[in-house]
């Protein structure tokens, strides 16, 4: 057994976010996975961590919930504020999770998806026909978020006005940044999370006094496991449902602009062959992989990759090098929108935590590249993107570009 001397460190600490801001990513992800696929960093502003780097890993680590668990510590690189819980079902583990998940889940089944899929497709038709052609606009502002807001304005049965809001609720309850531990910066977001709660108390109200229906508020109020929670696991439980559908939902999008500028002969091929479009959909979230990483933490002293790890130490599982690993995915760089396995790619987490609302995200995306290749369009970019401070969620903050008509 190695003893904890013998930890391969981590050289770059890839928790810095210079290195997704400066999209420099790719070179130290792909050291580790060739010479250290688990190794140990002793030093950054979130304390010492774990990375798991190729897909073998992250996926054996997800595949053993009561080693890793979701509940010990936070889900993400950043510990949370000590003595606040933020119990939602995306932080436990079973059996709590499972009572609550399978409430959620069912608002994302085929039947409901038939319904939500009219409704993305009315609200993307109508975003795409008012944008300016021939003119420079910004992509993330313009398109990306409007259309990942409105989605989860339909999925929430709730007004477009709501939209601004959702965006200020979700982005603060998604920041993961050195200070984002802090008591200020939780008393900051409490505050914004208890206007949040008022607004969504609201709207489960009118749903209690309803016969129960589809809608996912509905099913939470009407069900067992979360129709009395308490304030906090409200907040916790919305706060979940509207971070997992936003910024990443977002991210592909504007991902999937930048992928097709550094590759256009993809779009060629989408437009060639309109059959390939729901693989683009997985390609694009391996491509991109829009969460870059989520945690775990070790609930007993245990061995991994011929490591030792003790209890209580913590793992972050980068999806982001995973999604790259070319003993799985060949020319692994390459945006493919052919790509065989694409829906191989971890970007939806994998096992028991495996994103719930995957399907919707993935109506969403096939509308968007449908109604763009409809449209007889290409995209071009007008200026670089900037790109989003964050080693939790890998985006897009600005992406200047202008429609024109392909020849
Ligand atoms: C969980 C990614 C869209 C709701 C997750 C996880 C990831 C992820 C990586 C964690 C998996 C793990 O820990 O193993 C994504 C990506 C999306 C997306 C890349 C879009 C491209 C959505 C949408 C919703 C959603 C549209 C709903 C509105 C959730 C929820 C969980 C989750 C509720 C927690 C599941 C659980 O713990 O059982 N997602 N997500 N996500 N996602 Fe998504």
């Amino acid at each position: 057994m190695a003893t904890l001397l013998e930890r391969p460190a981590t050289p770059v600490d890839v928790s810095d976010n210079a290195l997704y801001t400066e999209h420099l990513w790719h070179a130290p992800f792909a050291e580790l996975r060739r010479s250290a696929p688990l190794s140990w960093r002793e030093d950054s502003p979130y304390g010492p961590y774990w990375s798991a780097t190729t897909h073998e890993l992250v996926a054996e680590v997800e595949l053993d919930p009561a080693t890793w668990s979701s509940e010990l510590g936070n889900i993400t690189i950043q510990e949370g504020v000590a003595g606040h819980e933020f119990p939602n079902f995306i932080a436990m583990d079973p059996p709590r999770h499972t009572a609550q998940r399978r409430v959620v889940s069912p608002a994302f089944n085929p039947t409901s998806m038939a319904r939500l899929e009219e409704l993305v497709r009315a609200r993307s038709k109508q975003l795409l026909d008012a944008l300016p052609q021939g003119e420079t606009f910004d992509w993330v502002e313009e398109v990306s978020i409007p259309l990942t807001m409105g989605m989860l304005c339909i999925l929430f049965d709730m007004p477009f006005e709501d939209r601004h809001d959702i965006k200020t609720w979700s982005d603060m309850a998604s920041n993961v940044a050195p200070d984002t531990g802090s008591e200020e910066y939780y008393e900051r977001f409490m505050a914004e999370m208890g206007r949040m709660l008022a607004r969504f108390d609201e709207l489960m109200e009118e749903r209690r006094n309803l016969p129960p229906s589809d809608d996912l508020l509905s099913r939470m109020v009407h069900s067992e496991a979360m129709g009395n929670l308490t304030p906090m696991e409200r907040i916790a439980n919305i706060a979940l449902l509207i971070v997992g559908g936003n910024d990443t939902t977002r991210n592909s999008m504007s991902g999937l602009v930048d992928a097709f500028n550094r590759f256009p002969g993809e779009l060629d091929r989408l437009n060639a062959d309109p059959s390939l479009i729901p693989n683009t959909a997985q390609e694009i979230i391996r491509w991109q992989s829009p969460v870059t990483h989520m945690r775990r933490t070790a609930t007993k002293d245990t061995e991994l990759a011929g490591q030792r790890i003790a209890a209580g130490e913590k793992i972050v599982l980068w999806y982001i090098s995973a999604n790259r690993d070319e003993s799985v995915f060949p020319d692994a760089d390459r945006f493919d929108v052919g790509r065989a396995n694409a829906r191989r790619h971890l970007g939806f987490g994998h096992g028991i935590h495996r994103c719930v609302g995957a399907r919707l995200a993935e109506v969403q995306l096939v509308t968007l590249i449908e109604e763009i290749v409809a449209r007889n369009w290409r995209i071009v970019p007008q200026g670089e993107p900037t790109r989003l401070a964050s080693p939790f969620l890998h985006g897009f903050t600005s992406m200047p570009v202008r429609l024109e008509q392909r020849g």
